[in-house]
């Protein structure tokens, strides 16, 4: 039988409109905008289209929103200023640095110098550190986004086997994370794991973030996984993820389409971040 789909834009729908209906009543009980600041240096065509996704997506829930663009060339002093004003903006409730950043920057650096509380990427230490030791931080935005998907199938994931391809501090790290919070067996594989199908074939949950088309063949997945495709690889100028939908389809019992699976829940998560945290500062008053 082939697996049902997890509809990522059917869900963000649903989200958006929650996410819209909390925007109006901050407004009405606080008289507050949720405001996003995201700041792109240079001109990387895919972080141009992530940007401008970003600013629709606030606008039409009722958020504020400011782009703030900085040539290629700009300096690591520069680009921290402009960090420490959009701190000290009290229209701003959160702030994003578009990654990657051009070579010369120090992205680390540049990271830790957004306050924790306007972090809507969940990146900084701060943030990071909670998720590790269980505190109430930020979740960085795809990660959660995937969670969501696979909490929509309603298997209870306590002592499952989750699998999770790629260590990125983006993805990989903090969906491990995150699979762990929800009592998973976590096995968290690489680009140098061996007999990598041996652990995938053990994957109840399986999630693939490795940024190569097709990587996830039909054999490498249990009968009845849940299979979670985080990869946005350009194919012939079609969008292509990283799991073999067609194939796999025919082993799981739940896949995520691409395009119109995770991609689309991160902006959605993005979002829910920043409401969260223009609510926060809303209600310390
Ligand atoms: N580049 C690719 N994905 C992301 C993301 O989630 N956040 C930021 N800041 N940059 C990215």
């Amino acid at each position: 039988m082939a697996a049902q789909i997890l509809d990522g834009k059917v869900m963000s729908e649903k989200l958006r409109r929650e996410i819209g209906e909390r925007v109006l009543c901050l407004k009405r009980e606080y008289g507050v905008v949720p405001g996003l600041a995201v700041i792109l240096v240079g001109n990387d065509p895919a972080s141009e289209i992530y940007v401008r996704n970003k600013e629709k997506g606030c606008l039409e829930a009722g958020m504020h929103s400011e782009t703030v663009r900085m040539p290629a060339e700009t300096q690591q002093e520069d680009l921290e200023r402009e960090i420490d004003r959009l701190n000290r903006d009290p229209r701003i409730h959160g702030i994003l640095v578009q990654l990657p950043l051009p070579e010369h920057l120090d992205e680390a650096a540049a990271l830790a110098r957004i306050l924790p509380e306007k972090d809507v990427d969940g990146f900084h230490l701060l943030n990071a550190g909670k998720l590790m030791t269980g505190g109430e931080g930020v979740i960085p935005c795809t990660p959660r986004g995937a969670l969501y998907m696979i909490q929509q199938t309603g298997v209870d994931l306590t002592g499952k086997e989750a699998v999770v391809i790629g260590r990125s501090n983006i993805v990989g790290k903090p969906m491990a994370m995150l699979l762990l919070r929800e009592n998973c067996t976590v096995t968290l594989c690489h680009s140098r794991t061996k007999q990598l199908a041996e652990h995938t074939r053990r994957a109840d949950i399986l999630v693939a973030a490795v940024g190569r088309a097709g990587f996830v063949t039909a054999d490498m997945v249990k009968p009845g996984a849940i299979v979670i495709d985080v990869g946005i690889n350009r194919v012939d100028g079609k969008v292509r993820g990283d799991v073999d939908f067609d194939a796999v389809c025919g082993v799981a019992s739940w896949i995520t389409p691409v395009p119109g699976g995770v991609g689309k829940m991160t902006i959605t998560m993005l979002l829910q971040n920043t409401l969260e945290a223009a609510e926060r500062t809303a209600r310390r008053g």
